[in-house]
């Protein structure tokens, strides 16, 4: 059996955490935990193994982990948490994907075959969103990168993301 892993990255409170135990343990957690510590959650899915390492979010993605980048990456893209934490979705946290995807490619060395999805979360609370539908469809269009927007509470689109991400692993 193949196994695979995949890192988690993103702002803090963009629901990270909430998102990788909705699709471990299909349960939402409302209240706020930061991540302190990188998290692994080894899962069976899709017939493979993946283990997730969910981080903690930080002001800035200044140095990637290069244990993160010899992974396979996942970065996350955010509207607002229901609480006002966090001002998301809007143009700061689209440059804050531009550059965790350029790190990506530089650690890396190649822009090809590099399994990444991008997510939008808190799909429920569209009505807060900052940075329309169709402006990110367009950047993740550019960037050839899949593109999701789900909902850990709800339960939207969660196993989309992570099929799709164990999709593009398996054809390297
Ligand atoms: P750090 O660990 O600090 O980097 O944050 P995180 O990205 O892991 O965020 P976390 O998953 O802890 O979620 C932050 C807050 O947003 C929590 O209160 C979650 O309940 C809430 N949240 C996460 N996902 C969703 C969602 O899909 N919908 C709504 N309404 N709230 C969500
Ligand atoms: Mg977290």
């Amino acid at each position: 059996q193949r196994k695979f892993n995949a890192v988690v990255l993103g702002a803090g409170g963009v629901g990270k955490s909430a998102l990788t135990i909705r699709f471990h343990r299909n349960v939402f957690i409302e209240q706020y935990n930061p991540t302190i510590e990188e998290q692994g959650e080894p899962v069976l899915t899709f017939s493979v193994k993946l283990e997730l390492l969910d981080t903690p979010g930080t002001e800035q993605f200044t140095a990637l982990n290069e244990r993160y980048l010899r992974a396979s990456l996942v970065p996350f893209i955010f509207s607002r948490t229901g609480e006002g934490f966090y001002s998301l979705i809007e143009e700061s946290s689209l440059r804050e994907i531009d550059s965790i995807r350029q790190q990506i490619y530089q650690i890396k060395g190649t822009d090809r075959d590099i399994p990444i999805v991008i997510v939008g979360t808190k799909l429920d609370l569209n009505n807060e969103r900052e940075v329309s539908r169709a402006k990110i469809q367009e950047l993740a269009r550019q960037w050839n990168l899949p593109f999701y927007e789900t909902s850990a509470k709800r339960n939207w689109h969660v196993e989309d993301v992570f099929q799709d991400l164990v999709r593009q692993m398996r054809k390297r």
